[in-house]
C-alpha cells in the first residue's frame, strides 16, 4: 500500500501552491506520486465541481451540497485513490473528508454524525495516513483569496465580505481545529501565514518523516 496524504485548510491558505511544490519535491526524490483534488479527480468529479463551485443560480441546499461532495468523493476513491495506493504510490490530495466536516458541518450547520456517516459511506472508511492542515487567520486568508481573483485595492476584509461570510469561514477554521483535537496523530498543523518557502520547508519535513527518507 502507498501513502495517502491530504492537504486541508481554509480559503487563501496557499495549500494548492504547496501541493504542487510537494510534488516537485517527491519527483526530485524519485518517489512515485499522484496529485489530485476534491471536488474533482475524475470525469464525474469534475462535472460535479463545476456545479458545486458555480452554484448560486442553482439554489443547492445544504443536504444536496453534502451529497454532491460525497458523490464526487465516492467516485474519486474507487476510481483513482484506492487503485493508486494499491499500486504503492503516494497520493497527495487537495481536500478530502475533513473539508466536508469543516465546511458542511461546522460551516453550514449540518449534523456532524450525519456528515461522518456519509463520509464513511462514500470512502468505505479510507482515511488519510497524514493530513497537513494549513492554518491561517480568516481575515488574512480571505484577503489573499480575494487578491488571487481580483486586483481590488487593499480594503479591510470587513468592507469586502458580508459579515455572514466571515462568520462562516471562522466556523470552518474552528471545525478544522476541532478535527485536529479529535485525531492529533494524523494531523500536522502548519502556520500558513508565513512565506511560501518557510511553509514548504515544514511540508518537506513532514513528508520525510512519514515516507521515512
Ligand atoms: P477550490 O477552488 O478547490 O478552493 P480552495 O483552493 O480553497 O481549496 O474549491 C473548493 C471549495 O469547495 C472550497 O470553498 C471548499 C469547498 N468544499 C466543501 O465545502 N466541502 C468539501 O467536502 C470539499 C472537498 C470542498
Amino acid at each position: 500500500m502507498g501513502l495517502f496524504i491530504t492537504f486541508e485548510g481554509s480559503e487563501g491558505s496557499g495549500k494548492t501552491t504547496q501541493i504542487k511544490k510537494a510534488g516537485e519535491y517527491l519527483k526530485r526524490k524519485n518517489i512515485s506520486f499522484l496529485i489530485t483534488e476534491e471536488p474533482g479527480g475524475t470525469r464525474l468529479g469534475n462535472e460535479l465541481r463545476k456545479i458545486l463551485l458555480n452554484k448560486s443560480s442553482l439554489h443547492i441546499n445544504g443536504k444536496s451540497e453534502l451529497l454532491l461532495f460525497a458523490a464526487a468523493r465516492a467516485q474519486h476513491v474507487e476510481e483513482i485513490i484506492r487503485p493508486t495506493l494499491e499500486d504503492g504510490k503516494v497520493v497527495l490530495c487537495d481536500r478530502y473528508s475533513d473539508a466536508t466536516i469543516a465546511y458542511q458541518s461546522f460551516g453550514r450547520g449540518l449534523d456532524i454524525d450525519d456528515v461522518r456517516w456519509i463520509n464513511n459511506f462514500a470512502t468505505r472508511f479510507l482515511t488519510p495516513d497524514l493530513t497537513l492542515l494549513f492554518d491561517i487567520p480568516v481575515d488574512i486568508g480571505l484577503k489573499r483569496a480575494m487578491k488571487r481573483i481580483s486586483r481590488i485595492v487593499d480594503l479591510p476584509v470587513e468592507d469586502r465580505f458580508e459579515s455572514e461570510e466571515i462568520e462562516f469561514h471562522k466556523r470552518v477554521r474552528e471545525g478544522y481545529h476541532a478535527l485536529i483535537k479529535s485525531d492529533p496523530e494524523r494531523f500536522r498543523t502548519i502556520d500558513a501565514s508565513r512565506g511560501i518557502d518557510d511553509i514548504h520547508r515544514d511540508v518537506c519535513r513532514y513528508l520525510d518523516s512519514i515516507i521515512g527518507t
